[in-house]
């Protein structure tokens, strides 16, 4: 076995406290921050760096460059690090003070975009880099990269399928790449098409839910089909930062900002559905990579 083993295959836990909220409904979530550079993002850049590696687009003498808010940029770094390849990473400055600093304990180099532009000037920037110096990289370009969805596809919406015993109604979560809700959202639909999916979508583009886009004010990823979802649930950056410290207080779950996002989405789609639907959502990373933040303080503000 070795680091990439042990990507995926995550645990789905009931959130049975939360779910007092929605008598009737049941709440499941996928413990993503057990991926072994503790978050989702594992799943789509283990899949993106085989397929390169498979394909001879990753060989040796090359560099892993793309753009992430953090998490993915961890992912590679750790999945670089495991492979013997060296990884370049863009991001915006704002990202958070620890993934900056994982990243370069995985010997990773990272190059900080305005924190205006957000997730999008990282994506430009990297483009400019890899059209300046095209042999240098191996770019798995995650936004417009159909592997990406289809780590999910081949893993997450399988797991939670097996993991519900076909049970599952709703799935709900947020959109970065948007990677996890396509692959995620067309496996159950597959299995069932009777099961909805929806996202969440901040409610601002200047909003704090790291790792997740405003679609309407932002490039929309390659991958994004926005046919897809249902409907979406708007969350507040403050609803999020309240449910996780809830999260972390009531369920013992000390989970990330884009996790009490979903959470909330999870909770405001589960008022609305009859007794006995299944919801299920992804807690994304931990909040142990937001301890910087000073919202976890009740009433705190970023
Ligand atoms: C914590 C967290 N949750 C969710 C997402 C969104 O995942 P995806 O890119 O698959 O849409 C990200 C993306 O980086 C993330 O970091």
């Amino acid at each position: 076995m070795n680091i990439l083993d042990l990507v995926g295959n995550t645990p789905l836990l009931e959130l049975k406290k939360i779910a007092q909220d929605i008598p009737g409904v049941s709440l499941f979530a996928k413990a993503e921050f057990c991926n072994p550079s503790g978050s989702v993002k594992d799943r789509a850049a283990r899949a993106m760096i085989l397929a390169g590696l498979e394909q001879g687009a990753l060989r040796p003498g090359k560099t892993i460059i793309d753009a992430s808010s953090g998490n993915t940029g961890i992912a590679y770094s750790m999945l670089g690090a495991a492979l013997g390849y060296p990884a370049l990473i863009y991001l915006p400055a704002n990202a958070s003070a620890e993934r900056k600093r994982i990243m370069k304990c995985y010997h990773a180099e990272i190059v900080e975009t305005s924190p205006l532009e957000s997730s999008d000037g990282a994506f430009l920037a990297v483009k400019e880099a890899v059209a300046r110096d095209p042999d240098r990289y191996f770019f798995p370009n995650q936004y417009n990269n159909d592997v990406n969805w289809r780590a999910h596809y081949n893993s997450t919406g399988i797991e939670i399928w097996e993991q519900t015993g076909g049970t599952v109604t709703h799935f709900i979560t947020g959109l970065g790449t948007s990677g996890t809700f396509m692959g995620t959202s067309r496996r159950l639909k597959e299995y069932n098409k009777a099961v909805h999916v929806y996202a969440v979508q901040p409610d601002s583009p200047f909003h704090g839910i790291e790792g997740t886009k405003h679609m309407g004010s932002t490039i929309k990823p390659g991958i994004y089909d926005e046919t897809l979802p249902e409907g979406f649930v708007e969350v507040d950056t403050e609803s999020a930062y309240a449910m996780a410290r809830r999260l972390a207080s009531e369920e013992g779950l000390l989970v990330g900002i884009s996790a009490g996002a979903n959470v909330v989405g999870a909770l405001r789609l589960g008022r609305t559905l009859p007794k006995g639907s299944v919801v299920v959502t992804v807690l994304g990373d931990s909040g142990s990579r937001y301890l910087s933040d000073n919202f976890w303080d009740e009433g705190g503000t970023r």
